[in-house]
């Protein structure tokens, strides 16, 4: 027992030690290689993520966008290292952090990096809550396991940490269990929870679906200041391009398990060149008054990964699939900026002039603040917290030496 904390606590170490690290020259904060993760079920080959690549930097965010069952969520549970394998398996690919991979990383090593380095607000917070223990002690958990924080310490700033995302009466609401609290409450405790420990990356899965507009404005205003303060990366992940208008730097639209397009985000919000991008932005409101139409959403469904369609996956549900579309996979496509599209007329400037959206970027709520700070609080913290966490593992070492000399 006494040796297994001897080893959770080395891991925990190593995570905060990498979290300092600088990344080696041509890495990036994450990058995100080809990645494949399938699920083997009695019906066939779930193809969930099926080939995503994309790179993250400090003080960046981007917006991963699709429609219900695109491979979003197990994307960013591949990256956690949360599937369940089996059912799930790695094809292929690889996801660097730091440059190291974090899919050669033990369960023990990821239980370092996940929360400390890399944290995550779940899509449904009623499954990443458990039921039996108060909001403070969840909230308190990761501060003490990862920080080092003493049972006091970690109430205090769990406290501090609720009354951040706007919960009242912090003082007294930690002491509720989650049934106490509503649903947007949840939520935010949710939040609370992913930014305690100052993350290197948040991926927020659909953070703010279940709030009313007031409020999500507010939790992502909160998420933007952590990152002016802290310098993280941000990983958005929604089935509404609007609600990443304004703070994405890079979007990823996915469809059927993978990136039809990616770019920045003035790329695919005044140049966007792939037809499902197109469908997306003619679902938003704001969009269809800009361009003085009604509200187009695109027709029929997303397919089943089991069966995705032969040739290009969009083509049932494109109003300009042709019969080469339905027989042949498009190539990538991609510009010397590194905007890419998986369609074969994304490089003919006449039909994407013809047919793409007359779009802007004033289809958000928000106006994002791009204001840096310098980064003095996650350094001061990170040092705090390899204090504390090696003075724990000194106390287990001593008690471990006192033990063996009695028996
Ligand atoms: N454990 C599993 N076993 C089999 N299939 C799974 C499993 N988990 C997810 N899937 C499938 O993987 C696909 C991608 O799911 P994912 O949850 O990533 O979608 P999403 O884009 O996040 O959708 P939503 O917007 O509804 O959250 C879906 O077809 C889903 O049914
Ligand atoms: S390849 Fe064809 S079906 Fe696919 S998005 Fe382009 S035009 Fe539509
Ligand atoms: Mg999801």
């Amino acid at each position: 027992m006494k040796k297994k904390e001897q080893e959770k606590l080395q891991h925990h170490i190593e995570a905060h030690e990498l979290k300092k690290k600088k990344i080696p020259k041509g890495k990036h904060l994450l990058e995100v290689k080809d990645l494949k993760m399938y699920f083997h079920t009695q019906d066939g080959i779930v193809k969930a993520v099926d080939g995503v690549s994309y790179t993250l930097d400090k003080d960046e965010t981007l917006g991963v966008v699709g429609e219900s069952g695109s491979g979003k969520s197990v994307t960013a549970m591949t990256i956690m290292g949360l599937i369940e394998m089996p059912p799930g398996q790695i094809e292929g690919g690889d996801v660097l952090y730091r440059g190291k991979s974090l899919l050669s990383m033990t369960e023990k090593e990821m239980q370092g990096i996940r929360g400390n380095n890399i944290a995550m607000i779940f899509q449904d917070p009623m499954t990443a809550l458990n039921p039996v223990y108060t909001i403070g002690r969840q909230l308190g958990e990761g501060l003490r396991v990862h920080m080092g924080y003493s049972r006091k310490q970690a109430l205090a700033r769990a406290e501090e940490l609720l009354g951040m995302v706007g919960i009242p009466n912090a003082e007294q609401r930690v002491k509720d269990y989650p049934h106490q609290f509503s649903g947007g409450m949840r939520q935010r405790a949710m939040i609370a929870m992913a930014l305690a420990c100052d993350p290197d990356i948040l991926i927020a899965d659909e953070p703010t679906t279940a709030l009313d507009v007031t409020i999500q404005a507010q939790i992502i205003e909160l998420m933007q200041e952590m990152q002016d303060k802290n310098h993280n990366a941000i990983i958005m992940i929604t089935h509404d391009l609007g609600v990443v208008a304004d703070i994405a730097d890079k979007i990823m639209v996915m469809y059927a398990g993978r990136p039809v397009e990616f770019g920045t985000a003035d790329e695919i919000f005044y140049n966007p060149i792939h037809p499902y991008t197109w469908g997306l932005m003619r679902s938003i409101p704001e969009q269809a008054t800009e361009e003085k139409k009604p509200l187009t959403p695109i027709s029929g469904n997303p397919p089943s990964l089991v069966n995705v369609p032969k040739g290009c996956s969009f083509s049932p549900r494109c109003p300009y699939a042709t019969a080469r579309c339905k027989e042949e996979e498009p190539p990538v496509y991609k510009t010397e900026s590194g905007h890419y599209s998986r369609c074969f007329f994304s490089g003919d400037k006449a039909f994407v002039e013809k047919n793409s959206p007359r779009t802007t970027r004033d289809v958000a709520t928000g106006t994002r603040k791009k204001e840096r700070k310098p980064q003095a609080a996650l350094d001061d913290t990170t040092a705090r917290a390899v204090q504390a966490l090696k003075e724990s593992q000194a106390a287990t070492e001593a008690s471990n030496t006192k033990q063996t000399k009695r028996g």
